[in-house]
This record gives structure tokens, sequence and C-alpha cells, in this order.
């Protein structure tokens, strides 16, 4: 049963882009696992609820990750001296490979289970690696967690280390369908699979047409890389001659929205085709900034991906990204955006804090269905943080600790409670 209760505290969210709204020393109503509004009195109608009092603390919905990798959290902060191409040879690739071993990989997905469970994020979507049984520990784990996470077992076929190689596209697809059925097996409830052609440079095509297929057969979201970085950008032009252009690649072989949700990460040298078609598609944009300027990769016109309606989100990208901070992604957001107003586009107004906060949640959240907002309605997930290990000189209004508490990366120390889908799982 869905659990129902009310929580106390500043209720801070952003129920449209940019449009931040904060009610102090309100109340928000949960009711059978859903958001039923906030309120500074009550209704009568929930006055039998169980109330939880953080009278003085930031209420916040929980983040949404829309990109990050279980297997490379292991050399986070680590390996930054490449550029993409060289660094998925020298930094990523090697310590994948390493995830064929079970008892390594229970130790390490172990880990990263935990450390998203302190986290601010209460939904995630997670590439693992090619190894089956390394892919089903990591939905253990993160099941575990109580986030509520998509985990991708990745498919690769082509142009990488033997190890990382599957035998050909039939063979990887078998082991897809393995991971999708045998986690259907293990009754998760917090925990799906996700449909993981690693990018295209990986993937034959024969792989991606059966990618497509299982996508359709079992009604499978999806999530991949797009236009990163221009070296890749070039070598998709040359592998792929008859896509029209990189995210082509993926909508040949039905893996670029449509029907089912997909989510791709970057899109940061996306032509005007690709940004149409990724509207037209509706698929959703993980904007990693801090892998973006870790791996030199350059700065996604997300100003420009807001102004057209298409569909965004943050990802933190572990490890070209630093951290799982999605504090610290919202930050690095806006900090980003305003390096390319400043040297790139005068016409691309730098993101604002509620932008960003919009981005972590209601952006992303979307994803999953109505989460990220406390509208009536949504899928309960809330974050409550104490700043009040923060000292100052004289009293913050409610909007500043907010803006601070991410400028601070309060996420790393802040955190008290955290309720994903109204459980609560801190
Ligand atoms: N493109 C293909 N694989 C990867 C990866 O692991 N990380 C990033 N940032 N880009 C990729
Ligand atoms: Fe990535």
């Amino acid at each position: 049963m869905k659990r129902s209760f009310i929580l106390r505290g500043h209720i801070c969210h952003t129920p449209e882009a940019g449009k931040l709204e904060i009610r102090e020393n309100a109340a928000v109503v949960c009711e059978d696992g859903k958001c039923r509004g906030i309120f500074e009195d009550i209704p009568e109608k929930y006055a039998g609820l169980e109330v939880t009092d953080c009278s003085g603390m930031l209420v916040i919905p929980g983040m949404a990750d829309l990109h990050i990798h279980a297997p490379q959290f292991a050399y986070r902060g680590t390996g930054m001296d490449y550029e993409l191409l060289d660094w998925l040879e020298h930094a990523a690739f090697p310590e994948e490979i390493r995830y064929e071993d079970p008892d390594y990989a229970g130790k390490a997905y172990g880990i990263f289970a935990r450390r998203m469970q302190q986290s601010a994020t209460t939904r995630a979507v997670v590439f693992g690696t090619i190894h089956p049984e390394a892919t089903l520990i990591l939905m253990d784990r993160m099941e575990e967690s109580g986030l509520i996470s998509y985990i991708g077992k990745v498919s690769m076929d082509r142009r990488s280390p033997p190890k990382l190689t599957e035998a050909d596209a039939r063979q990887a697809a078998e082991n897809v369908i393995r991971v999708i059925e045998e986690s259907a097996k293990r009754g998760y409830r917090r925990t799906r699979p996700i449909i993981t052609p690693r990018f295209v440079p990986s993937c034959s095509d024969e792989l991606m047409a059966e990618l497509g297929r299982i996508r359709e057969e079992y009604g499978l979201p999806v999530q991949s890389h797009l236009s990163e970085n221009p070296d890749e950008v070039e070598l998709v032009r040359q592998l792929e001659p008859e896509a029209a252009f990189y995210g082509d690649a993926y909508d040949r072989h039905g893996l670029f929205g449509r029907g089912g949700n997909t989510v791709m990460a970057h899109c940061v040298y996306s032509v005007p085709e690709e940004k149409e078609r990724i509207r037209e598609n509706g698929v959703w944009i993980a904007h990693c900034p801090s892998s973006n300027m870790n791996i030199a990769s350059g700065i996604a016109p997300v100003r420009r991906y807001l102004e057209m309606g298409c569909r965004i989100g943050l990802g933190t990208d572990v490890a070209g990204g630093t951290s799982e901070s999605m504090f610290r992604a919202v930050t690095d957001a806006i900090q980003v955006s305003k390096l390319y107003w400043r040297y790139v586009d005068r016409e691309a107004k730098p993101l604002t804090f509620p932008e960003g906060l919009w981005m972590a949640t209601k952006g992303g959240g979307s994803f999953f269905g109505k989460a990220g907002s406390f509208e009536e309605g949504y899928e309960f997930d809330a974050v409550v943080l104490d700043d009040s290990g923060e000292q100052s000189a004289r009293p913050l209004s409610v909007r500043e600790r907010l803006e601070r508490a991410f400028y601070q990366e309060l996420d790393r120390t802040g955190i008290v409670m955290k309720f994903a889908d109204s459980e609560r799982i801190l």
C-alpha cells in the first residue's frame, strides 16, 4: 500500500522552468504515495495524517540523474587528462573490463549504490557494462538502495577492446534479453532494464537493428550518447555514411524517441537537423556539464534547447563527471552557461538558479513520469536539508539558503531525510 503523511518545513520546488515556488513554514501532503499539494494550514480531510516536523529545514523534490555510469564510479576524480576517445581507451574501458569478475562487481556496485542512497538523487538512469551477471548484481544493489532506477546492460560489438566486445549482434542481443528476463523474475519494485547501445562507434548496424527489435518487443526505454566530442562526431560520420546525422543512426533503428522514452547524453555538437529531430521525437537530453568540462568536450547549447521546447534534464555522467552530486551538476550547468554566453553566443542568456533546479528535478523527473515536483498528482520524492551548520552573520532568506545549499554542495553533509515514491529511503 502507498503511504500517506505530511512533511512540515520550508517547501521549495520549480513547477515550471525558471519559476521557483517557496512556501515558508508550510506542509506538503502525501496521500497514497501522491503529492496532494502544499498548504500553510492543513485541510480538514488530511488532519489525521502523521506529521513529520522538519521546521526550519529546506524540503525540495528529489533529483533525477539522467546519466551516470555505475562501473566508472570506482575511478571517479581520476584520469581526467584525456579527450573522449583516448579517455575511453585509457580510463573507462580498462575499468569496465574488471566487471567480468562478479566479486569485483559486487564490491564496486555496493559502494556505488550506498553513495547513491546517501545522495540527493531519488531517480537515476544508469549505465552498467556489457556483462549480464555484473549488471544483475548492480540491479540488486540499486533495488536495495530504494532509488528508482533504469539500469542498462551495455551493448558493444565493434571497435572496442576484445574483452569488451560481444561476439556478434546475435550474441549481444541474447545477453540483453537474458538481463531483461532475469530481472523480471527477480520481481524488483523500483529497478527496470533499459536498452543501452554504448554509442554508435561501439555498435554495428546489425546490433542496432537487434536492439530496435528488443526495444519494440519489450516496450523498454533507451539510453545512449550523442554528439559529445568533435572527433567522435567525425568518426560516426565515417562509420555511418548512410545516416543523415549522428542521431539518425539511432533513429533508423527505432532507438530515438518517437514511441518509447529515449535519453541521449550530451548533444554538444548536434547540427540543426539533429536538434530538430530531438525535439520532434521527444528525446530527452541529459546535459552533463561536469563531464563536458573534464574531458574537454565543450558546452551544450542548453538555452537553445530550452527555447525550442526540448525535453532536458541533468546528468552527472560519472566518471567523465567528477562526482554523483546533482547539486554540483546544477551549479556546473549554470556556470558553463555563463561561459557560453560570454564567449560563444551573447544571445544565449545564462541559466538561472531556478532553471538549473528545474532541470535537475521536474525536467529530468519527467523521464520517469510525474516526478520532480510537489504539484498535485506527482509521485512523492523529497529531500530534507539541514543547513544550520552553515554560519552567517545575518539571517538569510529561504531563497538565499536554498541557492547556497547548492553552491556549497550541501548534498554531501546536509541531507537528513530522503523519500522516493513516498518511501523513506534515508
Ligand atoms: N561515449 C561512449 N562511452 C562513453 C562513456 O563511458 N562516457 C562518456 N562521457 N561518453 C561516452
Ligand atoms: Fe556517459
